[in-house]
C-alpha cells in the first residue's frame, strides 16, 4: 500500500471503531455498492413527477412550476439562514457569506417574478384559478419561516397592535397579530377565512415553535451580536439594506404587478382584500428598521 493508502485506511478504522462498527465490513460492503448516477443522486424521476395539473389549460403548468422552483429557492434561503441561527457564536466572514447567499436568491426570486407576470395567456389563468379556490401563496409556509428567522418578532407584528405587544408577550398572542392575519379575515366579515383555518390547522403549531427558536436566533439579532467594528461596515450595512428591500419592496411589488396583471378587480382566490393588504406603502414589513432613516422609514414603499 503507498503512504497514502494507508493513511486511508488508518482513518477508515479510526471513523468506524469510534462507533463500534467493524471497518472490514463496511469496506467489504464497497465491493457490491452501486456506481451513484446523475438521475440517482439528484432524484430526477421524482422531481419532474411533481407537477399534477387540476386542468387542461396548458399555462396550469406554469404556474405549477413556478411555484414549485419558488419554494426550492426558499428551501436553499432557509438553508443559509439556520446555519447563521444555528451558530453558538457568530463569525463575522460567515455571517457575510450567507447573508450574501440568501441575498441572491432572493434576487432571482424577484428578478424570474416576470416568468408569472408576462409567462402565463390571462384567459387561460382565469379559468384555471378557478379550480384553486381557496388556496393561494399565501399559505406558503417556508415564506412564513423565511419571515420568522429573518428578523425579531416585533417586526411582524400588525402595526395596529404593536404598541400592546412586547417580549414578555406569549407566542399564541403574539401570533395572532401578526401582520399576515389581516389578509385571512374575510374583509367584509372580519371572520376567520378558510384559507386561513386550513393553514393554522396545518402550520400554527410548527410556527409557535419557530417563533420561539427564531426570536433568539433571527438574522438580525445574530448581527447584532457581531463585533462593533464589523457592524458599522458599509458593505455590511450595504448588503443588509439590500436584502430587507429586495424582500420587502422588490419581490413584494414584482409579486403585486403580476396579481394586478391577472385578477385587474377580481378578488383573489384567498379572498384577501389583495391590493391594500399587499402594496408595500400599507404593509409596511420592514426587517432591520434601524438601519433605515426616519425619511426612508416613512417613505417606506411610497414612490413604486
Ligand atoms: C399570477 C400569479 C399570482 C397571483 C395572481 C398571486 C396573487 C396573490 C394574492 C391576491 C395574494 C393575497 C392573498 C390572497 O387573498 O390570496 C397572494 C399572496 C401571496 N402569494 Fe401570490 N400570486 C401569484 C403568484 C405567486 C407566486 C409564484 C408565489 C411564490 C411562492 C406567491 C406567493 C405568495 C405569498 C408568499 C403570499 C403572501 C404574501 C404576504 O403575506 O405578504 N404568489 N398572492
Amino acid at each position: 500500500m503507498t503512504e497514502n493508502q494507508e493513511n486511508l485506511h488508518q482513518r477508515i478504522e479510526e471513523k468506524f471503531k469510534a462507533i463500534g462498527q467493524n471497518p472490514d465490513t463496511h469496506l467489504e460492503g464497497l465491493i457490491w455498492a452501486k456506481p451513484i448516477t446523475y438521475w440517482d443522486y439528484i432524484h430526477t424521476d421524482s422531481l419532474l413527477n411533481l407537477q399534477l395539473q387540476r386542468t387542461t389549460l396548458p399555462d396550469e403548468m406554469v404556474f405549477i412550476m413556478y411555484h414549485q422552483i419558488n419554494e426550492l429557492l426558499f428551501k436553499m434561503i432557509l438553508w443559509e439562514i439556520d446555519q447563521v441561527s444555528d451558530a453558538a457564536e457568530i463569525e463575522a466572514a460567515f455571517f457575510t457569506e450567507k447573508l450574501s447567499r440568501v441575498s441572491r436568491y432572493f434576487d432571482m426570486l424577484s428578478s424570474s417574478f416576470i416568468i408569472m407576470g408576462d409567462g402565463m395567456e390571462k384567459e387561460q389563468y382565469m379559468k384555471f384559478r378557478n379550480t384553486l379556490t381557496p388556496a393561494s401563496g399565501f399559505q406558503s409556509a417556508q415564506y412564513r419561516l423565511i419571515e420568522f428567522s429573518s428578523t425579531e418578532l416585533i417586526n411582524l407584528i400588525d402595526y395596529r397592535f404593536r404598541a400592546s405587544i412586547d417580549r414578555d408577550t406569549p407566542y399564541e398572542h403574539a401570533y395572532d397579530h401578526l401582520y399576515w392575519q389581516a389578509a385571512g379575515k374575510d374583509h367584509a366579515t372580519g371572520a376567520k377565512s378558510t384559507l386561513i383555518q386550513l393553514f393554522e390547522e396545518r402550520y400554527k403549531e410548527e410556527f409557535l415553535h419557530k417563533m420561539e427558536k427564531y426570536n433568539t436566533t433571527n438574522l438580525w439579532t445574530k448581527y447584532k451580536q457581531l463585533p462593533k467594528a464589523v457592524k458599522t461596515d458599509a458593505a455590511l450595512i450595504q448588503a443588509m439594506r439590500h436584502y430587507d428591500y429586495t424582500v420587502n419592496v422588490t419581490w413584494v411589488m414584482a409579486h403585486y404587478d403580476a396579481a394586478a396583471k391577472y385578477l385587474g378587480n377580481a378578488e383573489a382566490t384567498g379572498g384577501s382584500d389583495w391590493r391594500k393588504y399587499m402594496h408595500p406603502k400599507y404593509q409596511r414589513r420592514i426587517f432591520f428598521p434601524e438601519l433605515w432613516t426616519s425619511e426612508e422609514l416613512t417613505n417606506w414603499g411610497q414612490n413604486i
